[in-house]
């Protein structure tokens, strides 16, 4: 049986919980299958050593089958331009792994109250594609600040860069069983295309690669109206593609319809390499006290398993993820025990021992 290395790196607030509680959940799912190997990042270690990405770890990630990540980045912990020095951690291993889908499910559990009245488990399933290598990212550490008076950040776009992450967003829609509403496979593009050029480019080259997928249906929708229609009709969405930063913004939005970032994942992936993490940050003012909910970075290990499973073949691992998927639901459904962030008392490590539990059910 194939067996998997894979990098963890805690990183900082409630990081190091919630990392842990996943490999102890991703143990108890895949046995042996998967060796971990522990790496340093994030704001606390540049503090100690001035390197928020130390290049052994870099080494690592790039060498490992897989990178499991807590989350990193810490209040006050910032560069002279007033930007985030955790945020590197994500950002450089995002740039130099290339990255460039970030994929974050948009799905309603069982046992899960979403704040949208109304709306059901299996009514609200869609995927956020961000793309994640480009945009208005690209400018990280390249703005220009003029004597205080002016500052500016430049958004890129190339036809690589959208090329890819569209034709990525179609292959994912042709995987999936389609929107809710109607089941039927499509493709969301959200830009700003009336207004800027990138975003017009944007769309004329996801629409240039939409030819190819005579399968999947595309639409579009401005980054400002898809806002509202992703709290009015959330049924209609099976994937959504979108620039960097939209993705980043939007997909905080859906993951509140859903319950919020402690039960979000997300899954970093390139050609060669993926980032597994829940999409919530560090939380600082609860780490420490067995309080963070772990379910986020365990739904994301699921990804991480679903993803090896596909570039590997390895229906066991996907048998796995599968597992994972289920035993999370069931014990959200089941209602006893229930992490803070959704109304319940349960501990990082109730939640864990549960979720374990029910993997051995
Ligand atoms: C996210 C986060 C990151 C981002 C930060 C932590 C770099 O908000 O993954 O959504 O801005 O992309
Ligand atoms: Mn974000």
């Amino acid at each position: 049986m194939r067996t998997y290395d894979i990098v963890t790196i805690d990183g900082d607030g409630i990081g190091p919980e919630v990392c842990q509680s996943a490999i102890t959940v991703l143990r108890e799912a895949c046995g042996e299958r998967l060796r971990f190997t522990a790496a340093e990042g994030g704001a606390a270690h540049h503090l100690k050593t001035g390197a928020v990405l130390p290049d052994d770890t870099f080494a690592a990630c790039r060498d490992a089958h897989a990178i499991l990540h807590g989350a990193a980045g810490l209040p006050g912990v910032t560069y002279p331009d007033g930007t985030e020095v955790g945020n590197d951690l994500h950002l450089r291993l995002r740039f130099r792994l290339d990255l460039y889908a970030n994929v974050r499910p948009i799905r309603l559990l069982r046992g899960v109250t979403s704040p949208l009245a109304g709306w059901q488990p299996g009514q609200i399933d869609y995927v956020i594609v961000r793309e994640n290598t480009e945009g208005l990212y690209a400018s990280r550490g390249a703005g220009i600040n003029l004597r205080g008076e002016v500052a500016t950040d430049t958004l890129v776009m190339t036809r690589k860069g959208v090329e890819r992450v569209a034709r990525f967003s179609f292959e994912l829609a042709r995987r999936r069983q389609g929107a809710p509403r109607d089941g039927r496979r499509r493709v969301t593009v959200c830009d700003k295309a009336n207004i800027l050029r990138s975003y017009a480019f944007f769309r004329a080259v996801c629409d240039e690669v939409a030819a190819g997928y005579p399968d999947v249906e595309i639409d579009h929708a401005y980054a400002d109206a898809i806002t509202v229609h992703m709290l009015k009709k959330p049924d209609c969405y099976d994937v959504i593609v979108a620039e960097n930063m939209f993705g980043d913004i939007l997909s905080d939005l859906g993951a509140g319809t859903v319950g919020g970032l402690g039960i979000a994942p997300s899954a970093e992936v390139g050609d060669a390499h993926g980032l597994f993490q829940g999409a919530h940050g560090s939380a600082p003012d609860i780490a420490g006290q067995n309080l963070a909910s772990p379910v986020a970075t365990i739904l994301s290990g699921a990804l991480m398993l679903h993803w090896l499973a596909d570039r590997h073949d390895d229906a066991d691992l996907r048998a796995a993820g599968e597992r994972v998927d289920r035993a999370v639901e069931a014990v959200l459904a089941a209602g006893h025990t229930v992490p803070r962030d959704l109304g319940g008392n349960a501990s990082c490590s109730a939640m864990t021992e549960a979720v374990c539990r029910q993997l051995g059910a």
